[in-house]
């Protein structure tokens, strides 16, 4: 369905729910997760759950990643959301516009995790293939055309497009307590990005506390990790002879799979677009 310029790719959501979210009840100590899709949202998922939870991070609960930090707007395990214990973690994939009031009125705190749109791009493909809910997209072509123009299915972008969901954000930034980083700050240096996730949210680890996120949330450990690697997705949702959730996780895979023509098409829609945001980085490699 198409509601109030965002795309929602499943039926496991309504209009009247979306509209009924910005009611959701925001406490102080909340914590909300926000990405477009492919951005890393599994990656800090994990980390804000192995912040937060000890047992977790001495591996001694079993409980997975999606009831620790359940999804705001797709309630997948139908969880009583408004009355699980405090601190919430939450994530979402809403443009800034959709979310709880309460987090417009800076109440809580939001992590906006952002990601080069070329690696973006190029793991949603591969996304679509194994993931029921979403229309097989036929080549990268169909796809970028969809991607950079606003116009295509691409699940919950703001407007269909990656460009105004990073920038909404953004430029709304006033109205959060928010907290930017992006997938390749992460990736180069995971433990400075887990301090900092840490600082903002007022969490003191010690080294030995902090050694053990980090170890954890590396791509290999999450991926042999039954509580993290979303394997334990139903067959209803996703096919998995198809693909994986934790497909690669590196930095530039892009260039191994589109054309140089693909990537000039690419700059030239977003490029001078994204010069007043603060995410160079999402262009350096
Ligand atoms: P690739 O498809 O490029 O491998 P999301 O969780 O927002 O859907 O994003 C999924 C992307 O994050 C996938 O990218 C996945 O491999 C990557 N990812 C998940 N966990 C990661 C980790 N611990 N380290 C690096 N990348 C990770």
């Amino acid at each position: 369905i198409k509601h109030r310029g965002c795309y929602f790719a499943t039926k496991l959501i309504t209009p009247e729910g979306i509209d009924s979210l910005e009611e959701f009840e925001i406490r102080d100590s909340d914590v909300f997760l926000a990405t477009y899709p492919k951005s890393g949202t599994v990656w800090t998922q994990n980390i804000l759950s192995l912040i937060f939870y000890e047992g977790h991070r001495n591996g001694t609960e079993d409980i997975v990643i999606m009831d620790r930090v359940p999804w705001l707007e797709y309630n997948v395990n139908n969880l009583d959301l408004a009355n699980l214990s405090s601190p919430r973690l939450f994530f979402t994939h809403l443009p800034y516009y959709l979310v709880p009031r309460g987090l417009r009125n800076r109440r809580g705190k939001v992590i906006y995790v952002a990601r080069n749109p070329k690696d973006v791009m190029v793991s949603y493909f591969y996304f679509s293939k194994f993931m029921i809910a979403l229309e097989t997209i036929p080549d990268l072509n169909t796809l970028m055309e969809r991607f950079l123009s606003g116009k295509g299915k691409v699940s919950f972008s703001d407007k269909s497009s990656w460009l105004d969901h990073v920038r909404g954000w953004y430029t709304h930034r006033e109205d959060f307590n928010i907290l930017f980083l992006t997938f390749e700050e992460m990736k180069k240096d995971l433990r400075s990005a887990v301090l900092k996730i840490c600082n903002f949210l007022g969490k003191r680890l010690s080294e030995k506390e902090l050694d053990s996120v980090v170890e954890q949330a590396t791509f290999e450990n999450m991926k042999r990790d039954p509580r993290a690697n979303y394997e334990f997705l139903p067959d209803t949702l996703v096919e998995k002879s198809k693909g994986q959730f934790l497909r690669k996780g590196t930095v530039g895979d892009w260039k191994k799979i589109m054309t140089v023509a693909q990537s000039e098409r690419f700059d030239m829609a977003l490029k001078e677009e994204m010069k007043d945001l603060p995410f160079n980085c999402l262009w350096d490699r």
